[in-house]
């Protein structure tokens, strides 16, 4: 049968996922397809089962079903436990194991812009969503000398930094004391919508104290390079978008459904050619 995945979420219009891993499919002659599905919540239980039924290979779950779905499946793998949040399903003969590859592939983008591993680095993280908690506690898992969260609603980063604990020295600091100790910081990240398209004047935080060298690092890639990120490169920054972090987080979902490596050259070919409008 031919292999089939998709991704799940409520809207789903805008979705980057078919086309990459549609190009994937392509460039290695593998006889699959991936489908971007509507899914309200009200109907999510019976889509995850639709999994099952239909004998799917496996689903990327996105927003808003994200945290919800875990509730429908056999197993959670422990890094997405520890975020809390699945955005991929493998299905193995039925059984249904969720993980978490957002995080994983924020890390794989970081530690290569980076080049080298964070344990001797003070890491900066502005939000405390659902994307802060794959950035924060991956990073914190792999190991990163210390690890600062901030948020417009505190309580939010002090949950996240409980987690965080665990693994890595976590402290936090509201927004204001947070961009005073800016200089301090050897990676900042963003991971809030501010300065997403189309409020694209918006920024997170002020860049003005930044010092040169600091990696700069927005998860957003629409636009590809938003003001924050400009602002960063005008004081010396090293500027990262969203964009690897998007391929990287697919491509450990493609090896996770088919076993084999994913083209990476050829994914993000695909999403920089659908975010360009070609
Ligand atoms: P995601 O899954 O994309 O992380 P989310 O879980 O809704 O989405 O989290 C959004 C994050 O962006 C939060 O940290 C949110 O701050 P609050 O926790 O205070 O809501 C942050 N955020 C969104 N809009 C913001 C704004 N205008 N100013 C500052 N922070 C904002």
């Amino acid at each position: 049968m031919r292999g089939i995945m998709g991704v799940a979420g409520y809207p789903i219009g805008h979705t980057l996922s078919p086309a990459m891993h549609e190009a994937a499919f392509k460039e290695l002659g593998l006889n699959m397809a991936y489908h971007a599905f509507e899914v309200r919540l009200e109907n999510l239980s019976d889509a995850v089962k639709g999994i099952r039924g239909l004998g799917l290979k496996g689903m990327n779950v996105t927003i808003p079903h994200k945290v919800e779905v875990m509730n429908y499946l056999d197993e959670i793998d422990n890094l997405a436990a520890e975020i809390g949040a699945v955005n991929t399903i493998v299905n193995r003969d039925g059984r249904l194991k969720g993980y978490n590859t957002d995080g994983e592939g924020y890390f794989q983008s970081l530690r290569e812009a980076a080049g080298s591993s964070l344990e001797d680095k003070r890491v900066l993280v502005i939000g405390s969503g659902g994307a802060a908690r794959a950035v924060a506690v991956t990073i914190a898992k792999n190991g990163v000398g210390e690890l600062v969260i901030t948020n417009r609603t505190l309580q939010k980063s002090e949950n996240l930094a409980e987690t965080c604990l665990k693994f890595a020295n976590t402290t936090v600091l509201p927004m204001g004391r947070a961009q005073a100790r800016l200089t301090e910081f050897d990676v900042i990240i963003n991971t809030t919508s501010v300065g997403m398209y189309p409020e694209t004047g918006s920024m997170p935080m002020s860049m003005e104290m930044l010092s040169r060298g600091t990696i700069v690092s927005d998860l957003i890639y629409n636009p590809l390079k938003t003001r924050w990120l400009k602002e960063a490169e005008k004081r010396g920054g090293i500027a990262l978008n969203g964009v690897n972090m998007f391929v990287y987080q697919g491509a450990i979902a493609f090896k996770l459904w088919t076993g084999v490596e994913a083209p990476i050259r050829v994914m993000r070919e695909a999403v920089l050619r659908n975010l360009k409008g070609e």
